[in-house]
């Protein structure tokens, strides 16, 4: 073990963020791991722990409430110096609006956005105490464009982008940096993995696997790069999406994204009874 400083990373127990908490175990940095009670986080963290010969600390939180995401800021604040902070956890998926339950809006608001927001705020006094800090926030291809049957979350990956640019100007001449990341679909929980299977041979073979990205993004966060975007074709989409008119990028997810509905809504036929 070679610092005493730690990694923050959020929704470390599955997906993406289970990634980043090995990746940066294997480089041999100490961990603190936050996930949603009931995810088993510290018994994962006790694998990497002795797998790697790091500290890890696991935590469970729910970060769409602000008296959790407050004392999970004040205990590691009490307790541990922390040089670099990945915010991950973050929510999505297709819905229509109207049909939408407005809990559910509301989570992806408060989870993507809000607890990003603070936990940043938050940490940013024991991050600027280190020599050097790195924040890396997840946003998502999706930040560069609207998109109907999305809506609420690529509007809410857009803030982040926004909010991470703006920061990382404002922090400049301090020793910490933030990164943004832009990654494409990746097989993390089953219904990503559903829509991805659906694509195309050829998409299918672009998407990147969650420890790819993993990587790529650790590599290039260390580097201090403003926006990082994984992949050959996650980087042709961005810059197709830049010269394509919004009115056409509209009217073409706005028919795949109807049709998957259409798909997942499609009614199962309902069980014959069994009579008496
Ligand atoms: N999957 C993709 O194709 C894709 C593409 C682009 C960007 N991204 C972004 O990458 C990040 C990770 O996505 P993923 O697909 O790996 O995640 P995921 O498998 O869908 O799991 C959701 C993540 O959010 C966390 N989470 C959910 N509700 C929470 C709450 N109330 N409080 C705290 N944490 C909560 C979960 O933490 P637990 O560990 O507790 O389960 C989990 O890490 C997200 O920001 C996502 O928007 C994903």
């Amino acid at each position: 073990m070679n610092t005493r400083k730690y990694t923050l990373i959020t929704g470390a127990s599955c997906g993406l963020g289970w990634e980043f908490a090995t990746e940066c175990a294997r480089r041999g940095r100490n961990l603190l791991l936050t996930a949603l009670p009931g995810e088993n986080v510290k018994t994962l963290g006790e694998q990497l722990a002795q797998k790697f010969n790091i500290r890890v600390v696991g935590f469970e939180a729910d970060l769409t409430k602000t008296t959790e995401i407050k004392e999970l800021a004040r205990i590691i604040n009490e307790s541990y110096e922390v040089d670099m902070l990945i915010n991950n956890a973050g929510l999505g998926g297709a819905k229509s609006f109207l049909k939408a339950d407005p809990e559910y809006i509301g989570n992806i608001i408060l989870l993507n956005t809000y607890a990003l927001v603070m936990l940043t705020r938050l940490l940013l006094p024991n991050l600027n105490r280190q020599e050097k800090a790195y924040i890396l926030n997840i946003a998502s291809l999706a930040a560069f464009s609207p998109m109907p049957y999305k809506t609420v979350y690529p509007a809410s990956k857009a803030f982040v982008y926004s909010f991470s640019r703006g920061l990382n100007a404002e922090l400049k001449g301090t020793g910490i940096s933030v990164s943004v990341a832009h990654p494409g679909g990746m097989k993390t929980n089953a219904e990503v993995s559903l829509r991805i299977e659906k694509h195309s041979k050829f998409i299918q073979s672009a998407t990147l696997s969650t420890q790819r990205v993993a990587q790529i993004c650790i590599s290039r966060l260390l580097k201090r790069r403003k926006i990082i975007i994984p992949g050959f074709f996650n980087k042709l989409y961005w810059l197709l999406l830049k010269v394509m008119p919004l009115s056409i990028s509209l009217a073409y997810m706005r028919g795949l994204f109807k049709k998957e509905l259409r798909k997942r809504t499609k009614k199962v036929p309902a069980p014959e009874l069994i009579p008496d």
